[in-house]
């Protein structure tokens, strides 16, 4: 009888124990235009978290502008930033995980993918640029996905566009809603600082100094030491501005937020480590613990006691001596454990992995355990695809992993008809890698290539050669768009295939995709088929 309650007290508290840690953990990305600052934020957010004690640790990883034209060199460094895939700390009583999303545009698809392990992003904006175009497409994405954002404005140390009349072009370009949690006290040479309204504090910026001062408690704005602080001119407006923002603005609702329907933003400067304390703070009250997933079959919760994961990104190593690749999984549910047999849902194959990894901020480490919300890299010998499945046994299917229409097309010849067979096995692979997609042509059996930019095309034919002794060649094609159809009504559908066979191709997983060569022609079918269904992305 005592041995039963002992065991029970313990299950108990393991129990316990497993609700703490998911309950601790913030897994999230951070997006923006290159050059808005990724980059410093994400340093800033690891000193304060002490998971680095220099600046430029992380920099140093970054694909450097100037390689933008070598792709050799810019797969050396993504190969290093594998060491930089998931960034771990620890900050208050939270474990954060920061998920790195690459700032390269030809590699956007990869980030796509890694905002589907996140549950919240911080979106960074250069305060005199605005809204970048790669910056509205991301945000497209998590509202997609209808992912938290929280909005960081940077670079107020510059001059640059007024505070009311960016929020203004962030609601209108990106339709977020914005709910300013601080508010900036000029900028540029003028820049004074940040009234936190979140923390009802006020920060001032030193900008000789590498610390942050200390924030003022502020609650009541007309207390007249606010003008000895900041100066009368400037307190006056500050004063008009705040009240104009709790006028314009919604009061900030967490839940709102946590459903997607709010953006709070906050005002600083990365560089200067000035405002990055006031979101961090923020950021660990707010932001969402581990979200659950959606699987065709049902919703995951973080909770269950069964282990779940999917794979959301792989890593493939650029050098044929070491042939292995990295498959990144998000843990969904449940508890991830070395050297325990998992189902690999689509093989329906049994798997165990010994050395499951963390890349954290250039430390390597093998794992025992990890929890929802984390990720961890196995090492792979070609078994994986994006969104393949990991699970105890139960048969899931992950959901929202989705492929996006491509931009750039190019038809794919041999140019070795001796090595057909590796040229198949490599294409096959690289595309479930994400590297591209591959659409083949019903009628004639074409395979076409569409990449988000222009360089996984190098990629791919210098990987080919190299890794699978498969030489190819592209031939241009002019294509508007690539569009997954569903339908409602079937004879339309099949009128429709019918009549535009040619146009017609599958994807990777035998999906029906159209080839629109131009804007007019998708438009045309549209109009004249309204019951079938064209689609950007291949998750409807
Ligand atoms: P990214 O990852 O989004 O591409 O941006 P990253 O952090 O690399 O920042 C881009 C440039 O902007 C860098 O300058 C960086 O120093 C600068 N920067 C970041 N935050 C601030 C800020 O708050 N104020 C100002 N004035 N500049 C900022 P760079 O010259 O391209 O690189 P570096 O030589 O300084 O490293």
């Amino acid at each position: 009888m005592e041995t039963h309650t002992f065991a029970s007290n313990s299950e108990e508290a393991i129990k316990m124990g497993f609700q703490q840690e998911i309950d601790k953990r913030r897994t999230f990305g951070i997006v923006s235009h290159p050059d808005a600052g990724k980059t410093t934020l994400t340093e800033k957010l690891l000193l304060f978290g002490g998971a680095i004690q220099v600046a430029g640790a992380v920099k140093s990883n970054k694909i450097k502008k100037s390689a933008t034209s070598d792709f050799m060199e810019i797969e050396r460094q993504r190969g290093i930033s594998v060491a930089t895939s998931v960034m771990g700390f620890n900050y208050r009583d939270k474990q954060i995980n920061i998920l790195d999303t690459p700032g390269h545009k030809d590699f956007q698809e990869d980030t796509y993918r890694t905002l589907t392990a996140v549950d919240s992003t911080i979106v960074v904006i250069d305060v005199a640029k605005g809204v970048e175009p790669q910056t509205e497409k991301l945000v497209e994405v998590c509202r997609m996905r209808k992912t938290p954002m929280i909005v960081f404005v940077n670079k107020l140390d510059r001059e640059g566009k007024d505070a009311f009349d960016l929020l203004d072009e962030i609601e209108q370009k990106i339709n977020l809603t914005a709910c300013p949690l601080s508010w900036p006290i000029g900028m540029g040479q003028r820049f004074k600082g940040v009234y936190n309204i979140y923390g009802k504090k006020l920060v001032l910026f030193n900008p000789h100094s590498k610390q942050e001062s200390d924030a003022i408690e502020f609650t009541d704005l007309d207390d007249p030491e606010l003008d000895k602080q900041i100066g009368e001119s400037a307190a006056a407006e500050l004063r008009e501005e705040l009240t104009m923002v709790k006028e314009v603005y919604p009061p900030f609702d967490k839940e709102a937020y946590l459903n997607g329907e709010l953006n709070p933003v906050f005002f600083g400067s990365a560089i200067n480590n000035f405002g990055v304390k006031e979101l961090l703070d923020c950021f660990v009250e707010i932001a969402p613990r581990p979200l659950p997933r959606e699987t065709e079959q049902r919703i995951i919760n973080p909770d269950e006691d069964k282990f779940t994961g999917f794979v959301f990104k792989i890593h493939a190593n650029m050098d044929p001596k070491h042939r292995d690749r990295i498959a990144f999984v998000r843990i969904c549910s449940g508890e991830f454990k070395r050297n325990t047999n998992y189902l690999h849902v689509r093989n329906e194959k049994k798997m165990k992995f010994s050395n499951p990894t963390t890349f954290m901020a250039s430390k390597k480490e093998i794992v025992e355990s990890a929890f929802p919300g984390d990720i961890v890299g196995l090492y792979d010998s070609g078994n994986f695809k994006i969104g393949d499945g990991l699970t105890e046994g139960e048969i899931l299917y992950f959901k929202g992993i989705p492929s996006f229409s491509p931009e750039m097309f190019r038809i794919v010849h041999n140019a070795d008809p001796m090595k057909s067979k590796q040229l198949a096995k490599g294409l096959t692979q690289l595309m479930d890698e994400g590297v591209a997609q591959m659409f083949t042509k019903e009628f004639g059996g074409t395979r076409i290539i569409g990449t988000v930019g222009a360089l996984q095309f190098d990629v791919i034919q210098y990987r080919l050669e190299n890794e699978y002794g498969a030489k190819c060649t592209y031939e241009p094609m002019n294509i508007h768009k690539a569009c997954w159809i569903t339908y409602e009504n079937e004879e339309q559908y099949k009128e429709f295939l019918q009549r535009r066979k040619r146009d017609i191709a599958v994807d990777k997983e035998g999906n029906k995709v159209f080839i629109a060569e131009s804007a007019w022609q998708l438009r045309t079918m549209q109009e004249n088929y309204p019951e079938v269904g064209f689609h950007f992305t291949s998750d409807f």
